[in-house]
């Protein structure tokens, strides 16, 4: 109870005055300060705090643009290149946005490839890979809906062949397109709708991250030994450790973002995408951008448009399923052989579907997608839990100091810095 609470330490008045009536900065120093993390944390641990820094990018870049942007079919591509041409700074903040949307997925994709390499979506952390999950579809519904929104030829191809999807349903597929369209074409009330539903969802995905990275700090994190800490040797502080090393990581991933956006800005972008909207001209091929591309893919492999719906969905539950279709007890794939094989033939997989995608579906690519469906799927619903019961895993080390210390000797030793140059 408040009035029971001694006062907090903190020496700024003005932060004492605040902490002592509502305890934010306690709560910051427990969380980030002192919060005890595994000490043997490679870069690929940086990927979260980079996707932070990514959400808020896109949402504070994403906000000015809406204030220069008009969600009106016969104005918004004018618009979105009036941005470019007259607003001041307008360039720069499209281009951090478009590219942005790229850098993000990036981002997220390594992040995701990461848990699945060191088993962080098993036990305790299936609500956190849950929400991780969710944040994933938020960001790919986001995504598409901002891609319409400057009213190109492939923004209006786009939304008319992904929203057309739904007519593959049997009964209520045509009523719900209806719905969706607002009308009986992808056309001005789609557009807006598309537009409030594009500002929405990222406050969702960051009240989401939110409810992710609580769920992160409940269980503690995973580690590239895919053990847990037993003892304070086995952890650092978050804080100057990990802040220090995660803003060197912000710091390397803001330069190569920077050199996307002044050098080639246009270079992940669709040139169709520079023609205005016509109903009347279908692109010669209508793609997504790369990083729907292997999903794309599946969704071609098949000649049923509603099975290739059905897979293409079934691709993204997979990923919700993880936890509990992987049956191996060990975690991280360092000691566990054969899924390390499989593993790599899996990223190795979603590349070459992602190739796949951005072809015309004929002669070798059709068949090199078929197969690069039955992998993704073989991977998920066969290799996964049969691996777990069949593979011969290698032996763990008692603890992560010992691992990372050299049979933790200088463990509690002064010298604790060093250890983090192993990590
Ligand atoms: C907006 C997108 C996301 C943000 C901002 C975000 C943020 C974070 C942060 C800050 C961490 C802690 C640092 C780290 O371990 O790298 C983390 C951990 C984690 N995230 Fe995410 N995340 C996002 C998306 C996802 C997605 C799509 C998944 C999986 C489907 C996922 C799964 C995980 C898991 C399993 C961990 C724990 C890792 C471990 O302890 O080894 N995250 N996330």
């Amino acid at each position: 109870m408040a009035h029971t609470k001694a006062p907090s330490a903190f020496k700024n008045p003005l932060i004492r005055w605040v902490d002592d009536r509502l305890p934010i900065f306690t709560m910051i120093s427990k969380e980030y300060g002192v919060f005890p993390t595994p000490r043997n944390f490679n870069y690929l641990w940086n990927f979260g705090a980079l996707a932070l820094v990514m959400l808020v990018i896109m949402i504070i870049t994403g906000v000015f643009l809406a204030m220069q942007y008009t969600p009106n079919a016969d104005l918004a591509f004018d618009s979105v290149d009036r941005i470019t041409r007259d607003v001041n700074g307008g360039w720069l903040l499209r281009t951090l946005h478009s590219n942005g949307s790229s850098m993000f997925f990036l981002v997220v994709y390594i992040h995701i490839f990461r848990g699945m390499y060191y088993g962080s979506y098993k036990r305790p952390r299936e609500l956190l890979w849950l929400f991780g999950a969710v944040i994933y579809l938020l960001m790919m519904a986001t995504a598409f809906l901002g891609y319409t929104l400057p009213w190109g030829q492939m923004s209006f191809w786009g939304a008319t062949v992904i929203t057309n999807f739904f007519t593959a349903l049997p009964i209520v597929g045509k009523a719900i397109t209806t719905w969706l369209w607002g009308g009986f074409a992808v056309a001005n009330p789609t557009l807006n709708r598309f537009f409030a539903l594009h500002y929405l969802l990222p406050f969702v995905i960051a009240a989401v991250v939110f409810l992710h990275v609580w769920a992160l700090h409940v269980t503690g994190s995973n580690n590239p030994l895919g053990i847990e800490p037993k003892s304070d040797k086995d952890t650092l502080p978050f804080h100057p450790y990990y802040t220090m090393k995660d803003m060197f990581g912000v710091s390397v991933f803001l330069l190569i973002y920077a050199v996307i956006v002044f050098y080639v800005p246009d270079y992940l972008g669709d040139p169709d995408n520079y023609v205005k909207a016509n109903p009347l001209v279908t692109p010669s091929s209508i793609e997504p951008e790369w990083y729907f591309l292997p999903f794309y893919a599946i969704l071609r492999s098949v000649p049923n448009k509603l099975l290739g719906v059905i897979l293409m969905f079934g691709a993204v539950v997979m990923i919700f399923l993880m936890p509990w279709l992987d049956t191996s007890k060990v975690r991280s794939a360092k000691f566990r052989p054969w899924y390390q094989w499989c593993f790599w033939f899996f990223v190795f997989d979603s590349l070459l579907l992602g190739l796949v995608g951005s072809q015309h579906p004929e002669g070798i690519w059709i068949l090199l997608g078929r197969v690069g469906t039955l992998y993704y799927f073989g991977f998920f619903l066969v290799l996964l839990p049969f691996l777990g019961w069949f593979e011969k895993t290698l032996p763990l080390p008692a603890s992560i100091a010992e691992s990372v210390l050299g049979g933790g000797k200088l463990a509690g030793s002064t010298v604790a810095a060093k250890p983090m140059e192993k990590a």
